[in-house]
């Protein structure tokens, strides 16, 4: 092979993948460890097309934690010898720290992580390193090594939504009081607390901590002795790599151990979800921000610059966790499609999964990161929100006050209706009336009708379970 054809032509990006090589290590690596059968070695070009060393070398701990409790099952089994089984231990740990340390060569000829480092182990352990595919596909080894990675990352998640959920309860708690219109239809409703708007994402929030712990719990199964796909005829011991992984249980049927990625279609549900929470408490601090609202400010340390508009202030963090929720929806539709028309059992489409879960988590963890600290710096203007929560959001308690003196709701929502109209057309507000306005309408108001007219106390009567009271 010349050297000109071990470059990719359209792999520049990833000069990485093409740590120079002597022609003849070029022409040994092309002939690697899989290719016993082939005469010819693979084009760089599809050397590199069907690669996934350049994303899935994310992976290298947990292959590597999963490596060495195989290998110490084998021994364990007397499929290899307990001195095989440390000299594989010691060379993996040796792999991982070059990898660490940024020493470890990367070659595209690999193709993915688990030869690149079995690759690397036989050149440290020889015969014993030639030992610890036995037992083991690339297919049952895949499934581990991402299962692990999201045993790891989706506690990790959890954590954030949990800081995120402690900031808003924060805030919440010193808004008890703060009035401000609840809106539908981006219509003035009904006067609500902050906190009780703040305290709607909480529960959002603890739904999504909840789905994250069932795609946990279902991404908690150990696939490895499935083989390639049909298990083995040598006598492993599933349930000793699951205990030494912490695994609570394992994946019962191999054809669906090697091909079931449901785990990472729940684990992008779940973010997806996430990021559509994100993007809607984005887009209503956006709103609260503009000179129309007016209700909050941004903080210097989270707002941007216009390039031509001097007096711009931009909530562009604000906007892009809005955008990013997209590419995460992406992500999962990406996923489910990818899975939509396999066959059992391992296809190489599934080498596309990582990408998708990789792409989601460094998308929602940073969001939830900064929006976290974001809240506790917003300022509130609670006097432009309790000048906003009054008037004509206050006209569903005037009705529920005639509903109390006897009238079917139905009659009081007509009545109110019509005072509202009328009140608009004099060019007033529901302050403004006189109990003479409001007799005028029906003869069951009271002289108290004039104290309700309060959003303060408009909450406090809403006491309801669920409901705005403090
Ligand atoms: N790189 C592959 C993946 O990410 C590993 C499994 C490969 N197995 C195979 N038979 N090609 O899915």
């Amino acid at each position: 092979m010349s050297t000109s054809a071990t470059r990719c032509t359209w792999s520049s990006e990833l000069p990485f993948l093409m740590t120079p090589r002597t022609k003849r290590a070029a022409k040994a690596a092309s002939g690697n460890i899989l290719r016993g059968r082939f005469a010819k070695g693979r084009l760089p070009e599809v050397e590199a097309f069907t690669a996934s060393l350049p994303f899935d070398r994310r992976l290298f701990r947990h292959d590597i934690r999963g490596s060495i409790a195989h290998a110490d099952m084998l021994a364990k089994v007397k499929l290899i010898s307990r001195a095989e089984a440390a000299r594989i231990g010691k060379g993996l740990r040796a792999i991982e720290r070059e990898i660490e340390a940024g020493k470890f060569k990367f070659d595209v000829a690999d193709e993915d992580i688990h030869i690149a480092i079995e690759r690397r182990l036989i050149d440290l352990a020889g015969d014993a390193g030639r030992k610890l595919h036995t037992a083991r596909s690339r297919n049952d080894q895949v499934a581990l090594d991402f299962r692990l990675f999201l045993k790891d990352e989706i506690p990790a998640v959890i954590a954030l939504i949990e800081r995120l959920r402690e900031a808003l309860l924060d805030v919440a708690s010193n808004h008890a009081d703060s009035v401000m219109p609840g809106y539908t239809h981006m219509q003035r409703a009904q006067p609500v607390s902050l906190a009780h708007h703040i305290l709607a994402y909480v529960d959002m929030l603890d739904r999504d901590r909840e789905r994250f712990s069932q795609a946990l719990a279902r991404t908690d199964v150990m696939p490895l002795g499935a083989g390639a796909l049909a298990g083995t005829t040598l006598q492993v011991d599933r349930e000793a790599v699951a205990r030494e992984l912490g695994f609570a249980r394992i994946v019962e049927n191999s054809m669906d151990a090697v091909s079931d990625r449901d785990f990472a279609v729940d684990f992008l549900s779940a973010a997806a979800l996430l990021g559509v929470h994100l993007s809607r408490m984005s887009e209503e601090i956006i709103l609260w921000t503009t000179s129309e609202f007016g209700f909050a400010t941004l903080p210097d340390e989270f707002s941007t610059g216009s390039s031509m508009m001097p007096q711009k202030k931009n909530p562009d963090l604000l906007e892009l966790i809005r955008g990013k929720s997209g590419r995460v929806i992406g992500d999962l539709v990406a996923m489910l499609t990818i899975l939509k028309g396999l066959p059992l059992t391992y296809n190489s489409d599934l080498q596309e999964d990582k990408e998708r879960v990789f792409d989601a988590l460094d998308t929602v963890k940073p969001a939830l990161d900064v929006i976290a600290k974001l809240w506790p710096r917003i300022k509130f203007d609670v006097d432009a929100m309790r000048a906003a929560a009054g008037g004509f959001a206050l006209a569903t308690d005037l009705a529920e006050y005639l509903v109390e003196r006897g009238m079917p709701f139905r009659e009081a929502h007509e009545i109110i209706g019509a005072l509202v109209r009328d009140t608009i057309a004099a060019g007033k507000s529901l302050e403004d009336l006189s109990l003479d306005d409001f007799r005028r309408h029906s003869p069951r108001f009271d002289p108290d009708v004039l104290e309700m007219l309060d959003p303060e106390n408009s909450i406090k009567v809403r006491s309801v379970i669920g409901g705005p009271a403090p």
